[in-house]
């Protein structure tokens, strides 16, 4: 029988994933050695602060602030630190010594991918990023393999764990948005800096990440069209919950055809937006993520799961890890990127979608008439008009009745939704527009 020596393991990182994956790895040894077939010798942990407390019980003899050391004695290369410096050149030294990659850092793949990936090609290395993309949810790996044959459509998911688990405890509890966030934080959801999380740079990552997969296509980052939960009040949730809606922020990633050239293009988006009570995204509760995938042959499949937190995370590194020890023991040249399709990313004004409009207007007689024929001159079709609560603002030292107007529309191409906007906020009888939020799912 074959003897295999050691697989050298140098994890980058100790805190929220990595302290998990370090846990695991050293509880499982066994199991793990006989999955692959070698032992898997985890040789050090980098770290910034010897000091810190960790969230297991881990060998002070492991960590080390000295990285390089340690991806110089390395066979395989776990990046957990987060960041981009100085994640990036300890994955390019990784590549360039001969070791292979597992990252969860999709700030770093959604930035400095292609770069990180032609590295890796030109020396035969692997870059595994399973967890990279809604926690422990396989999602990668189908994208990258099981649906190579397929053609992709669509894709519409809930992708981040924070900003999913503010939204539910505004839309269940009646939650405020910076108590939400607290408990995510303190959960260890949050990145960081959470404004990754709230701004949707963190959802804009990974629709890079998922699009460019999905596409055969480098979809750049500043290609992602990105509107984050800022302005989601406990309002805009109640009225959402009134009308049967609920709010999510939601990545889509779409095959279309160009409405000027008619030729196929493809389009990544961010935002917050209304879905049924009915649709299977509205029962995403908690940190869970949920990513629907659309496909020409296979159709509808869907992959829920934990989308964010220490172990859960791990779990998606741990099956990397295994990958990458497979491959360096039987050897092969692995999976390369695959970018063949090249297609145009078109910009958010040429999407078609349907909107919610709600205005705040002064409660008079023909007010309803100059709403809708600002919705008529721009060619955008109102499908429904609800009025809501009753108020009243002082105009000119009176109290001046209002009244909330709710427009639904019919499928809108945004430039003209974003012209009707601009024209109902320099309409008169309208106080002011409460929210814009467009209508997804069938
Ligand atoms: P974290 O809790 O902040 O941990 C980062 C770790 O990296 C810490 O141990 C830190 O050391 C170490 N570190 C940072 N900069 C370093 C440097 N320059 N040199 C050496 N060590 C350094 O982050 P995390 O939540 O585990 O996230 C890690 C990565 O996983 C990120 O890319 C994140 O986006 C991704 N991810 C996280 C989750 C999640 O649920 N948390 C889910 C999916 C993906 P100290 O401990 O000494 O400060
Ligand atoms: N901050 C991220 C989230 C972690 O909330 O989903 C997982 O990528």
């Amino acid at each position: 029988m074959i003897e295999y020596r050691n697989v050298r393991v140098a994890l980058l990182g100790g805190g929220t994933v990595g302290a998990q994956v370090a846990r695991l790895l050293l509880e499982h040894k066994e199991e793990f050695a006989s999955r692959v077939g070698a032992s898997l010798e985890l040789t050090g942990i980098a770290v910034r602060n010897l000091d810190a407390p960790r969230s297991a019980d881990l060998p002070k003899v492991l960590f080390t602030t000295d990285a390089e050391s340690l991806i110089l004695g390395a066979d395989i290369v776990i990046e957990v630190m987060g960041g981009l410096e100085p994640a990036r050149s300890y994955i390019l030294q990784a590549i360039n010594s001969g070791a292979d990659v597992v990252t969860a850092n999709k700030a770093l793949l959604a930035t400095h991918g292609t770069e990180l990936f032609e590295a890796a090609e030109r020396v035969g290395a692997q870059l595994y990023f399973e967890a990279a993309v809604a926690g422990a949810i396989p999602i990668i790996r189908p994208l990258r393999e099981s649906l190579a044959g397929d053609r992709v459509k669509r894709i519409m998911g809930i992708v981040n764990g924070t900003t999913n688990y503010i939204l539910d405890k505004m839309d269940t509890e009646g939650s405020s948005f910076e108590d939400a966030l607290a408990i995510a934080t303190e959960l260890g959801y949050a990145e960081a800096d959470p404004t990754a999380d709230i701004d949707a740079f963190d959802a804009a990552q990974k629709a890079s990440i998922l699009a460019s997969l999905a596409f055969h296509t480098t979809i750049p980052l500043e290609k992602v069209h990105r509107e984050g939960i800022r302005e989601v009040t406990g309002k805009t949730v109640e009225l959402a919950k009134k009308a049967g809606y609920v709010v999510k922020l939601l990545a889509i990633c779409e095959r279309l055809t160009n409405p000027e050239t008619g030729k196929e293009a493809v389009s990544a988006r961010v935002y917050p937006a209304l879905i049924s009570r009915e649709h299977p995204l509205a029962s995403v509760h908690k940190a869970n993520n949920a990513v629907f995938v659309e496909a020409e042959a296979a159709g509808s499949l869907m992959f829920y799961g934990a989308g964010a937190g220490g172990p859960e995370t791990a779990s998606a590194v741990l099956g990397d890890l295994v990958s990458a020890a497979r491959r360096h023991i039987i050897g092969g040249p692995g999976l390369g990127a695959s970018t063949n399709a090249n297609l145009p990313v078109l910009p958010i004004s040429a999407i078609t979608t349907r909107y919610h409009v709600t205005l705040s207007v002064f409660d008079r007689p023909g007010v309803l008439a100059s709403v809708a024929d600002v919705f008529g001159q721009h060619g955008v079709s109102v499908e429904l008009v609800e009025q809501g609560t009753f108020g009243s603002e002082a105009v000119s030292g009176e109290a001046a009745p209002t009244a909330t107007l709710v427009i639904g529309t019919h499928a809108a191409l945004e430039s003209d939704l974003a012209a009707t906007v601009s024209a109902l906020a320099q309409l008169d009888a309208v106080s002011s527009v409460v929210s814009v939020l467009r209508v997804e799912g069938a």
